[in-house]
Parts: structure tokens; sequence; C-alpha cells
């Protein structure tokens, strides 16, 4: 049976998000004092928009974020920065704009590299990460068919920064935000399963009564490669942070 998978309800997002942005401005602080930095692993989507909004609350209070390095999760192949649902415009205008991290500081995977050039444009990424000291904390949220980043269902274990096909499910949930299903790229450049494991603490993020069912599955469930979520069951230090909506299927006591 899975063991090491915890989970937190909170009663909102918004209380799971301040207790993550919590945690975060105190490993801000003891870095700070200790003069090291820390590096997080960021996620897009909508889920983490209110820890970003925390974040930066924070930092208007007076906490600097001059410490910090981040690597985000993942972004679309084929999409400019400038691109409206880029990821790096969505980093961007939902936190970086408003914090202090020195712009070499952040990364976020490029979605213009030649297709000749990804190899080792991923075994890059894998590099600055282990340069950086590897990632302190990752933040994640969940796709409804289970994915993690940009790691699909049927994505294994072993595979570190990579590019990616969009499984139909997570097109279809983009399809929106880009006028279309059509307009939604098909690939994408993803940290792997393996980046993600190698972080040293994981907190997942999922809100909402949508991400019910697929929450319950991902904390009871054996690990498959069926639901990639699962694979956090071997990470010494993985929890999700969960309103009651999303906790809505999980069995009592
Ligand atoms: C995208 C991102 C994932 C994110 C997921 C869920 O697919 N690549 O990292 O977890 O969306 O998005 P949302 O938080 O909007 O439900």
């Amino acid at each position: 049976m899975p063991a090491t998978l915890t989970h937190q309800v909170f009663p909102t997002a918004e209380d799971a998000s301040a207790a993550l942005a919590t945690e975060i401005e105190t490993l801000v602080r003891v870095r700070a004092s200790e003069n090291r930095p820390v590096v997080l692993g960021l996620a897009t989507g909508s889920t983490p928009i209110r820890l970003y909004s925390e974040l930066a609350q924070l930092h208007r209070m007076g906490l600097s974020f001059a410490n910090v390095i981040t690597f985000n999760l993942d972004e679309y192949l084929g999409l400019e920065r400038s691109h409206a649902e880029s990821y790096w415009q969505f980093m961007h205008f939902s936190l970086f704009d408003h914090l202090d991290i020195p712009p070499e500081n952040i990364h976020i995977p490029d979605g213009t590299i030649a297709d000749e050039d990804l190899a080792s444009y991923c075994a890059g990424y894998e590099a600055a990460i282990r340069e950086a000291g590897g990632i302190d904390l990752q933040v994640l949220g969940i796709g409804h068919n289970g994915h993690i980043g940009f790691n699909e269902p049927g994505s294994l274990p072993e595979v570190a920064t990579h590019v990616t096909s969009l499984n139909e499910i997570t097109i279809r949930d983009a399809a929106r935000a880009f006028g279309g299903a059509e307009f939604v790229p098909t690939r994408a450049i993803t940290m792997g399963v393996r980046t993600i494991l190698d972080a040293r603490r994981v907190v997942l993020m999922a809100f909402g009564t949508s991400k019910a069912q697929v929450v319950s599955e991902a904390l009871t469930s054996e690990v498959t490669a069926d639901l990639p979520a699962t694979y956090l069951h071997n990470h010494q230090d993985a929890t999700f942070y969960l309103d009651e909506e999303a906790a809505s299927m999980l069995s009592q006591g």
C-alpha cells in the first residue's frame, strides 16, 4: 500500500495557498539569514494563482526574494515568450513582475528551441537545476488526467526534462484559453517525473470539485504510469494541499 504520500485539507483554497506561502516565506528568510539561495520549482495553471498573489503580498510587505532561484515545470513548444498563453507570460504577469527575483535566477523552458537542439536544451535545463543545488520545494498542480507538469499518462519515472506530446484531455482543458483546441500546441518541454521526484519537498495543490476524483485516485491508487501523480508515493516528503471540495471524495477517517 502507498504509505508516505500525505494530504492536508484546508477550509478554502485561500487557506491552503496562505499556508504554502508561509512555508515559502520561512524558507526564504532562513536561507537569507544563512546567505544561501532557495531553489523553487514552480507550476502554472489556475491553481497556484492565489499562492502567487500571497507571495506578491509578502514582497509588498517587505520580504525580499533576491536569494530565490526558480525553475518552472514546463512550457508549450512553438510559442514565443510574447504569446499571451505562454507560461513565460503567465509567470511574469502573475508572479515575477511583482517580486525582486533577479531575472537571471528565473528559468522557464524556452518554447522556441529548434527540434534538433531540444535534446541538448533539456539536458542543459537539468544541469542548471543541479548547478543551483537542486530544487528545495517543488510546487505542483494536477491535471484532470493525473498529469504533473506535462507528464501525461504513460510517463515513465526515470525520465528527466524532455519533450512530450500533450494528451487529448490536456488539449481539451487548454482549448478555451487558446480559443479552440486547434490552436493548442501539441507538444511541450517538461521536467520529467525524475526531476520532480529529485526535489527535496513536493507540495501538490488541488482545488475545487472538478479535481476531487483525480485527487482521490492519486492518493489511493498503487503507483502507476496511468496516473503520473501516483509517482509521488515514491517521494519521501510529498504532500497534497487540498480545499474541502477537492477532498470531497476522500473517505473519512
Ligand atoms: C497545465 C500545467 C500543469 C497544471 C495543470 C492544471 O496542464 N502544465 O502544470 O498542473 O495545467 O491546471 P489548473 O491548475 O488550471 O487546473
